[in-house]
Formats: structure tokens, sequence, C-alpha cells
């Protein structure tokens, strides 16, 4: 995953305006960033290892650049190998998402024939390959071609840019990573998310999979990329704006949209019911449902499957993104997939999708960004219009989808008020634990584990994904070795990593595995571990209690909210970027 930006139009100081889009896109991945402006004779590049730099990168007006934030899969963290790469020639650059998996063939091809290369990575083939189809001619229709034939030699799921410095033109074209064209008055915009153009464009197009983008002075055109026929553009317009992408006063974007998180529940139970509706008819007239997710988004399938479980008597089945495609040779036509993801673009879930339309399953989305590939690919979609999600973490998007799979159920238990209603608790519940006197005991708690490399958390029942996703928090943000268990696992040999001090945090609800659980908790005590109880009652088995409400069902959203605020101040503590923590990347558009 990456960060793209072009631009076609009116001269301007476009390496500062590249580089302000590139800042809103850091959160896709930012090991390194570049920039290229086209220049009568030259293509100038400032490209650079590590984060994006504060002021704007010494490069001349023009009328046509790129730019790129890398996320590295072939080739170190280097000033080198970060984007844009450059041909032999001087006259074309690229930028590139995703990973040429038969890159090392394509390399040895281009080394044999003279070709010299200045990085390690797979991207830099790209370059060569176009120099080698155009030649020396200086038409649009040439490149186009070299791009249609360049793609098709690659595999791998891949989006790249070509910067052409003779014909001033930009060509771009993808499969699966995304990329949106965007137009206003000054010109014309492409970038991975249209987060990237808020204040430049009026409307924008989602490139598909299959069109090359042509995009020169004044005009933009598509192109079926295997046949070569003009397609149209279908133009929308731009909603975001620039309050979506702000912290307004925030200090980090991670307590900023953890903060939201009462206002997205809310949003979901007063504007989203006839989409979550839609959905439990779905989930009602299929013959097996699946949800699928990867990362945080597997943890709120995984809740849903508890939820439609104990609510709607319901079985629905759960798998990680990157697993379903080696396990759904029992899908049929009557099989509803759904797809759970923030991004919308993340690549182990697009690829679980595509197995599953294969075989002719009906395709549900639970997605935060419309207009994503999962959101177009989908045969019906909730969105879950939390708002921007910035910091590389989820928080707000996780809690929305387990409220529209617990609405969900009990829709289709015949129960929507009863579900409404824990909504509201949990709305409730989360602003309790926003209050200072919350947050004040959240941060005495960090104090008591910062020094630690482990911790272990535990929970049975519901809140056993609610400790998986617990475990990511911590982990992501703050870089301690956090591992989410299921109560009932301690024993068959994970209470052996127990030892004098080690923090273990114990999900114990009011429900029916409370008893067990805190068995769980005392077997650990009794080895030394350090008992953090998150639960509505104290216990004596509890060193440290973290009060919750009691909210039932609602309890995987009300109680991983002190796990993320937990994560936060670890890293705060540990002075580490809570926005976006290292190796990371917000969208994960590479297998
Ligand atoms: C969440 O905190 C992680 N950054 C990561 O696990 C994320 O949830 C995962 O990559 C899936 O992203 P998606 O929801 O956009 O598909
Ligand atoms: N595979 C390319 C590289 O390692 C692109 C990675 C990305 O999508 O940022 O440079």
């Amino acid at each position: 995953m990456c960060g793209i930006i072009g631009f076609v139009g009116s001269e301007r100081p476009l390496g500062g305006m590249l580089l302000e889009g590139l800042r809103r896109l850091e959160y896709r991945g930012y090991d390194s960033w570049g920039v290229a402006v086209g220049q009568n004779g030259s293509i100038k590049v400032a490209k650079k290892a590590g984060r994006i730099i504060a002021t704007d990168p010494e490069l001349p007006e023009a009328t046509i650049g790129f730019g790129h934030t890398r996320w590295a899969t072939h080739g170190g963290v280097t000033d080198q190998n970060a984007h844009p790469h450059v041909d032999c020639t001087g006259r074309f650059a690229v930028i590139h998402n995703g990973i040429i998996e038969n890159f090392r063939k394509l390399r040895q091809h281009l080394l044999d024939s003279g070709h010299e290369f200045q990085s390690e990575t797979d991207s830099e083939v790209i370059a060569h390959l176009i120099e080698q189809a155009v030649g020396d001619n200086q038409d649009v229709d040439a490149v186009v071609a070299a791009v249609r034939s360049v793609f098709e030699q690659m595999r791998g799921l891949n989006a790249f840019i070509v910067l052409d410095n003779h014909t001033r033109h930009l060509f771009a074209v993808k499969n699966v990573s995304p990329l949106v064209l965007g137009r206003s008055d000054g010109g014309s915009h492409i970038a991975s998310d249209a987060l990237a153009l808020v204040d430049h464009v009026d409307q924008i197009h989602f490139v598909e999979d299959g069109q090359v983008a042509v995009i020169g002075p004044g005009k933009i055109q598509l192109v079926n990329q295997e046949t070569g026929d003009p397609e149209t553009l279908d133009w929308r317009p731009m909603t975001l704006t620039a309050v979506d992408t702000g912290l307004h006063g925030y200090p980090h974007f991670m307590i900023k949209e953890i903060s939201e998180q009462p206002e997205v529940i809310r949003r979901i139970v007063t504007d989203e019911i006839e989409p979550v509706r839609g959905l439990a008819e779905l989930i009602r007239a299929s013959y097996g449902t699946f949800l699928v997710g990867s990362g945080t988004s597997s943890y709120a399938a995984l809740s849903g499957s508890y939820l439609f479980s104990r609510i709607a008597r319901r079985h629905v089945n759960f798998t990680v993104g990157s697993e379903f495609k080696y396990q759904e040779h029992f899908l049929t036509d009557k099989s509803l997939v759904v797809a759970l993801s923030q991004s919308g673009e993340t690549a182990d879930v697009i690829e679980a999708v595509m197995a599953a339309q294969e075989r002719g399953a009906k395709i549900a989305a639970l997605v935060n960004v419309p207009g994503s590939t999962l959101d177009r690919m989908a045969d019906y979609s909730v969105h879950l219009n939390a708002g921007p999600e910035q910091c590389v973490l989820s928080t707000k998007a996780y809690v929305a989808k387990v409220a529209v799979l617990l609405l969900a159920a009990h829709i289709l238990n015949g129960s929507e008020h009863a579900g409404r209603e824990i909504l509201w608790q949990s709305v409730d519940g989360i602003e309790q634990l926003l209050s200072p006197i919350a947050s004040d005991h959240i941060r005495a708690v960090a104090a008591q584990i910062v020094d630690q490399d482990h911790c272990y958390i535990i929970g049975r029942g519901l809140s056993y994904p609610t400790a998986l996703e617990s475990a990511l928090k911590i982990k992501e943000v703050s870089y301690i070795h956090a591992e989410g268990f299921a109560g009932g696992e301690l024993k068959h040999g994970v209470i052996a990593l127990i030892d004098k001090g080690t923090p273990a945090i114990v999900f114990s609800p009011l429900d029916e595995t409370r008893d067990d659980i805190l068995s769980g908790a005392m077997e650990m005590k009794s080895r030394g571990a350090v008992i953090i109880g998150v639960s509505p009652e104290n216990d004596e088995v509890f060193d440290i209690h973290v009060p919750v409400a009691d909210v039932g069902d609602g309890s995987p959203i009300v109680n991983v909210v002190p796990a993320q605020l937990l994560g936060y101040q670890l890293a705060l503590m540990r002075d580490l970027d809570p926005d976006k923590p290292r190796n990371l990347a917000k969208s994960v558009t590479v297998k």
C-alpha cells in the first residue's frame, strides 16, 4: 500500500501541492516519499527515506507532476529505493503501488538488454519496460499502447502512473490497488484516495480495473487496457470536505477517532437502520453466510458470529480474508459473503470476494469508504459513515461494524427495538470511558505496564474477539508483545508464559462467562500475574479494576475502548507516533 498523487494543469508551485496531498495520504505508507515534476528538457525529482518533510521541496513551478509515499516490499528503506523511478533516458518517471510478482525475470531481461538500474525495487522495472516499449515514438497513443502491454506482462495486484515528459501526459492503470481521478477548472488530478483531492476538485471518478487513464493538458480519457477501446468516465460529485481531514484540536487522529465513537454509534442507530435491515434480509435469505475481514475487521467479523448465534440463533461463519480463498469450495449461489473492511481496499479481502464471486455467491460489504473497491464489487453495501479514519489503527470503524452486526442480528430475531436500546446504552458506556476521571485511570494503568515486554489478554464468549482486538490495538501502537487468548485456552499451554509481574487483562462482563473467566484470572494470579479486570463489577482477583458499563451484548463495543485508550497512552509514554506506527500502513493493498 502506498499513497499516490498526480496533477496535470495550469502552471503552479506543484511540488508543494503534491507534498500537501501526500501528507494526507501518508497514513497509507510512510517509509519514504518522493515527488517529480516535468520541466522543459528533464524531469526534476525530490525523494527521501523517512517521513515527509515539513517544508516544500526545491522544485520549479510546473504543469505536470506526481508524488508517492512508500510502504517498502522489495528493496530497503533508502533514498534510492524511494519512488519515483526514472528510465535510462530520463523521459519517463514511474510511481507504483503493489507487488510485481514476476519482477526478477523482467529485471533480468532488461539488464540483459543493457538497461541500468538505480534501485533494488520491483517498481523500477516499469520505467525501463515503458522506455523499451515506446522507443523514440512521440505519440500519446504509442505510450498508451506501451502502458497496456507493460501492465499485461506484470503479475500481481498493482497500480502505476507514468509521467511522460515529452507528451506531458500522465498514464495510469490498476488492478485492485485503488486510483481515483478528479477534475476542477485548474486541472486534472489523480490519487490513491479521494482524501488527497479534498478542496482541489469538484468531481471524482473511481478508476476500474482494466482501465487506463490518460491525463493531458485539459483532458482526461479512459482506455480499455485489454482492447484499447475508449471508455466513458462516470463523474460523481466530490462530497468529502476539509472538515473531514483535520485534527480539530486533538493531538492525534487516534484519540480524535476514539472520541468520535459515541457519535458514530448514534448515526448507525438513527440514520443507518434501512441499510442494516437490508443486510439482515440478505442473511435471512442466504443458505450459509460468511463474515470475512482482515486484522481488526476480522475481529469485528468474529464478534458478529457470536452475536448472530446468541441473539438470532443463526450460524454465521467467520474467516480471515487471507485464508478464505483456501476454504471456499463449498460456496454456492445461495451463499452470502459479507466483506468487512474500513478502507474497502484490503487486497486479502478483495481476493476472498473474487473467489466467492467465482462460485456465484452474493456479496455484501460493510465499508467506511463509499466508492472503494469492495463497495463497488459488492451486490449490497452498508456504509459505516464513521467519517474518514486516518489513524493507522482502526477504532471507530471497528465499533461501527460490531454495532451494525449486533443490530442486524436483532432485526433478524425480530427484536430491532432491543438492538437499538443496547446501542444507545453502548453510546453512554463509551462516553463514560471518555471522561477525564476514566482517562486518568487508564493513564495510571498504562504507567504500570509501560515497561513490560509482554501482556496477555483473555476473554470468553463475546469477550474472546474483544481480547483479540484489544491485543492488536496495544501491540501495533506500543510494540509491547500483547496476545489475546480464549480464556479457556490458558491451561492448554499459554499459562507457561505467565511470570511474576506479567500484566494480564481480563474481560469479565456480567454474563455467562464470568465465573469461568474469573477462575482463569485466579490461575494466572497464582503464578504471579498482575490482573487488570475490565468489568462492571470489581472482584478480589483483580489487582486493578477498570470499571465499564454493563451493556449486555453491547460489551464488545464498550469493552474495547479501555484497550484503545490504553494503547494510546502506552504509545505516548513510549514516545511513539500513535497515528503512524512503524512498519504499518492504513490500507493493506498488497497480498
Ligand atoms: C487495525 O488497527 C489494523 N491497522 C489492521 O489490522 C486493519 O484492521 C486491517 O489491515 C484491515 O483493514 P480494513 O478494515 O481497511 O480492511
Ligand atoms: N513494491 C513497491 C516497493 O517496494 C511498491 C510498494 C508500495 O506499494 O508502496 O517500492
